[in-house]
């Protein structure tokens, strides 16, 4: 199903998208989205439940899509996850790194594992899957390369040292990738959502302290909502932005430029 004439630069008709985290929150939304525009979309989580209820959703609309259950805490995994979506599709397009958690702590309590599994499935799988897609992409000349980062790439909060390391270094690992895969052809962007209210942001919209915060110092005065992340990736994804590579874009509703 092709976009209208005026939106054809979006349209993403027989684009493969392979989407990390894509079983609920931002990742779901993007997924939705990148169908949507036109894409395949191949769905990776651990719970193999919710992402066969995600395709289940997705065909019935009359998209095209698949699932990979997979834990990416062990980024060995990823060269299997890319290589199986390239079976079923026989190329992938659009990577969407995805997948995320966050683990809180103040730092004496923190412990050694828990912050090399954030790391790993924060970026060490991100790092791992961009190499395992950019290989085909080079050779086909084509590639879209988009990551969640956080404004935790550029500011910070105490307890959660491992993410913050994480989504810095994924921000970084942006611009890397950009400088060594462009002449390929690929597009390797990132997002950087402020506070989203999903199941990872659950003990802060509970908190009623940092919920008050959240409406007293972002200028659109609310959380932001997961579909509100989708149209700017499936504008990273598209042709619409085949001039764009590097960039981490801040979607906040404005938290950080207020002060
Ligand atoms: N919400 C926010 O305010 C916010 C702000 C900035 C950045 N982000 C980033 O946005 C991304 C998505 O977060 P979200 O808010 O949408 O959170 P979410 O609702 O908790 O979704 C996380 C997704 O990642 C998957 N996932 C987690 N660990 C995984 C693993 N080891 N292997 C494979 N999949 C895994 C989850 O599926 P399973 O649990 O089934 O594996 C789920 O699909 C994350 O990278 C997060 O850091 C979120």
């Amino acid at each position: 199903m092709a976009l209208p004439a005026g939106l054809s630069i979006f349209d993403l008709t027989g684009r493969v998208a392979l989407v990390t985290g894509g079983s609920r929150g931002i990742g779901w939304e993007a997924a939705r989205a990148l169908a949507g525009a036109g894409a395949s979309v191949a769905l990776v989580g651990r719970d193999p439940a919710t992402l066969g209820a995600r395709v289940d959703e997705l065909a019935a609309e009359g998209h095209s899509a698949a699932y990979f259950a997979a834990d990416l805490s062990d980024p060995k995994v990823a060269a299997s996850v890319a290589a199986a979506c390239e079976d079923r599709y026989g190329h992938i397009d659009i990577l969407f790194n995805n997948a995320g958690i966050n683990h809180r702590r103040p730092l004496q309590e923190f412990e050694l594992e828990d912050f090399e599994r954030v790391i790993a499935t924060n970026l060490t799988s991100c790092f791992a899957l961009s190499k395992a897609v950019a290989k085909g992409m080079a050779a086909r000349g084509f590639g879209r390369i988009v990551s969640t980062s956080s404004i935790m790439s550029v500011t910070a909060r105490p307890t959660i040292v491992a993410y913050i390391a994480a989504k810095g270094g994924l921000s970084a690992m942006t611009r890397a990738l950009a400088t060594e895969l462009g002449p390929s052809g690929i597009t390797v962007n990132a997002i950087a959502p402020g506070y989203i209210a999903t199941e990872m942001t659950l003990p802060l919209q509970q908190n009623a302290e940092f919920d008050a915060m959240m409406g007293q110092r972002t200028p659109l005065r609310r959380w932001g909502k997961p579909e509100e992340m989708a149209g700017a990736i499936v504008y990273l994804a598209s042709d619409a932005a085949a001039y764009l590579t590097g960039q981490t874009i801040v979607i906040d509703g404005g938290l950080t430029i207020a002060i």
